[in-house]
């Protein structure tokens, strides 16, 4: 389960000309255990704000973040999430390494349950990561991500940089490992379509803030606030 209660995230800098932007404002929300949460707004609208701090990676000027168990997160870039110095086999031993878990030998087998779970082949282990697809990488970084045994994984535009036929596949795969696994996710997405194939509930988020919250079909078919009619209706014409 995950908590998020009245967050607040302003980043200030400059010095001749001091700039200020209120990249999260009051935000709420809560993932029930196995359920999905999606995150639909423009560029700019404070989504990955509030995954970084999920993360601890910033903290929030105000409000609290409860989180039972572990979080990961997937990013966009799945080529730039993996050292193109090292092997993939070691890129996905090495969470397991930074946080001492199982010796060698156990390690080693946790990356081929790791694989299979992610339905990639042994042979991988020995390529860089130049050597593999964008739809392999993206599904390497899952099974990284899942060798820490997260509750919570965090989507932040998963797919967007993969070709539309791969981007079905991954999707799926991230359904499925969902039931088997039980996990929770928090889905960051521009796309309405998967958006509504994928989430339980969504929020629109507009500059900051939250601006309506519901059951999918519920938001997505009886838009209430003006933003989110704009959006249901640019995505109907596309
Ligand atoms: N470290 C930072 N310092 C200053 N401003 C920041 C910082 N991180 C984000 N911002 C600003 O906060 C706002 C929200 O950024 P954020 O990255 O959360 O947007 P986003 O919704 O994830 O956008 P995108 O869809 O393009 O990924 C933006 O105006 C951004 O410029
Ligand atoms: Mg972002």
């Amino acid at each position: 389960m995950l908590k998020v209660s009245h967050i607040c995230k302003t980043f200030t800098g400059g010095i001749i000309r001091k700039t200020r932007v209120d990249a999260v404002k009051d935000v709420s929300f809560t993932i029930s255990n196995g359920e999905t949460f999606g995150i639909v707004g423009n560029s700019g609208c404070g989504k990955s704000t509030i995954a970084n701090m999920l993360l601890s990676l910033i903290k929030p000027d105000s409000g609290t973040i409860e989180i039972d168990g572990t979080i990961q997160i997937i990013f966009q870039h799945p080529e730039t999430s993996l050292d193109p110095a090292k092997k993939i086999g070691y890129s996905l031993e090495e969470p397991m390494i930074i946080h001492k878990m199982y010796d060698k030998a156990g390690r080693k087998k946790r990356v081929k349950e790791l694989l299979d779970l992610v339905d990639l082949g042994e042979e991988l282990l020995d390529r860089y990561p130049h050597q593999i697809s964008g739809g392999e990488a993206q599904r390497i970084m899952i099974a990284r991500a899942l060798s820490l045994d997260p509750k919570i994984l965090i989507l932040d535009e998963p797919t967007s940089m993969l070709d539309v036929s791969v981007q079905a596949q991954v999707m799926t795969l991230l359904k499925e490992l969902q039931e088997k696994l039980g996990l929770s996710y928090l889905f960051i997405s521009h796309d309405l379509d998967v958006v509504r194939w994928f989430c339980d509930e969504i929020a629109v988020m507009e500059e900051g803030k939250f601006v309506e919250t519901g059951r999918t079909e519920d938001v997505i078919g009886h838009p209430k606030a003006e933003f989110t009619k704009k959006l249901v209706e640019s995505f109907i014409l596309e």
